[in-house]
């Protein structure tokens, strides 16, 4: 009996029709700038994970531009490469025998050509310590374990304003007047650990590089922060103005300073190169989200990958996130060397 509660079929069938209306996204994919600690904080804590299978559009399905597969794909994660893991150890005892110092802290260099992830390890090595602050010490909004900076562009009469950069990253950017000690007293207050200088290229005459590590010097002095100077060329740069130019050397002996350098290079083709670049293309192998992927697909391919790129991480890191793509977007799912070899980076497209 119709006590008319129940619904007709073609009534039925309006409401099954109401379609989920695709997400609307405020902005279109771009990268998080850590233009402040709060931003650097939210990106160094945020636990970016691959996306799972069953959370993604079905195979077989549309791949709108914004799909999650797709935007992964486009970075992936940062892979902890043996540089990464090397890296970490020598800054944690850089930081253990500088810390309770109130004078006399030693900086680290990161040197290495274009591409081969400087600006990356650098990162990874903010990460770990913010994260570390985060496990170890309760919540604290006012702490600030890094400050992230790039060599700030020149201004008028070609000085740059570091006082200015510091400032901003810290919040505490005024009209007017120099910030610096208020800089200080906020890095002293907010535990400041790591100040990590990304672009040390940009300092290209030695008067540049003199003055701003005039001004680098003094924020060391006076607070607990130890230095990283990252960039092309930075052993070059940086390490004349760390040494004792006064005393007359010994013969045969050669003027360097005390900073620690780190150098990386692409990985090399000799047989330790060839097992580190395999162990590197394994972890990228385990973050790819394809369904046609079997794990091991992508680290068979590491040699053609390692040719492919010369060994640098950044040819590597866009031949895998294109290939991913181009592997979605045509619906291929997995990733082989016929597909790659289709990607042009590096060569050259006749039109
Ligand atoms: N360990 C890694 N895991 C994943 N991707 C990486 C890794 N290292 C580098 N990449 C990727 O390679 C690209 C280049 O790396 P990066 O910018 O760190 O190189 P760089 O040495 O700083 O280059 P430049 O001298 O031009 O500043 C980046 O897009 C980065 O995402
Ligand atoms: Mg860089």
């Amino acid at each position: 009996m119709d006590d008319g509660t129940r619904l007709t079929r073609q009534e039925e069938r309006l409401l099954r029709d109401v379609r989920v209306p695709e997400q609307m996204f405020l902005v279109p994919p771009a990268p998080l700038w850590p233009k402040d600690s709060h931003t650097w904080r939210a990106k160094a804590l945020a636990q970016v994970e691959p996306p799972d299978l069953a959370d993604c559009a079905p195979q077989g399905t549309k791949v709108t531009s914004h799909d999650k597969r797709l935007l992964w794909h486009g970075h992936m994660h940062t892979v902890t490469t043996p540089a990464i893991a090397k890296a970490l150890l020598v800054v944690a005892e850089q930081i253990r025998s500088n810390r309770q110092r109130e004078h006399g802290r030693i900086g680290i260099i990161l040197d290495g050509p274009k591409g081969t992830g400087k600006s990356t390890l650098l990162q990874a090595v903010g990460v770990h310590w913010e994260r570390r602050f985060a496990q170890l010490y309760e919540p604290d909004d006012n702490r600030i374990p890094i400050i992230t900076l790039n060599v700030p562009p020149p201004t008028r009469g070609n000085l740059r304003n570091w006082p200015g950069a510091f400032a901003r990253y810290l919040g505490q950017e005024r009209e007017g007047g120099d910030p610096t000690e208020s800089v200080i007293r906020a890095m002293r207050n907010a535990r400041t650990l790591l100040v990590l200088i990304d672009g040390i290229e940009r300092l290209r005459t030695a008067a540049d590089a003199e003055l701003t590590f005039q001004y680098l010097d003094m924020i060391s002095e006076e607070t607990g922060a130890t230095f990283i100077y990252c960039g092309r060329y930075a052993q070059n740069i940086v390490d004349p103005l760390t040494r004792d130019n006064d005393t007359r050397l010994e013969q045969d002996e050669v003027l360097h300073g005390d900073h620690t350098v780190l150098r990386l290079s692409r990985i090399g083709f000799d047989d330790e190169g060839v097992e580190k670049f395999q162990r590197v293309v394994t972890l990228f192998d385990k973050d790819l989200r394809l369904y046609r992927h079997q794990p091991g697909d992508l680290a068979d391919l590491a040699p053609y990958l390692h040719t492919r790129s010369r060994g640098y991480m950044r040819m590597l890191s866009h031949l895998i996130c294109q290939a991913a793509q181009r592997a979605i977007l045509t619906k291929e799912e997995r990733i082989t060397r016929e597909l790659l070899e289709k990607i042009p980076l590096g060569g050259v497209v006749e039109l």
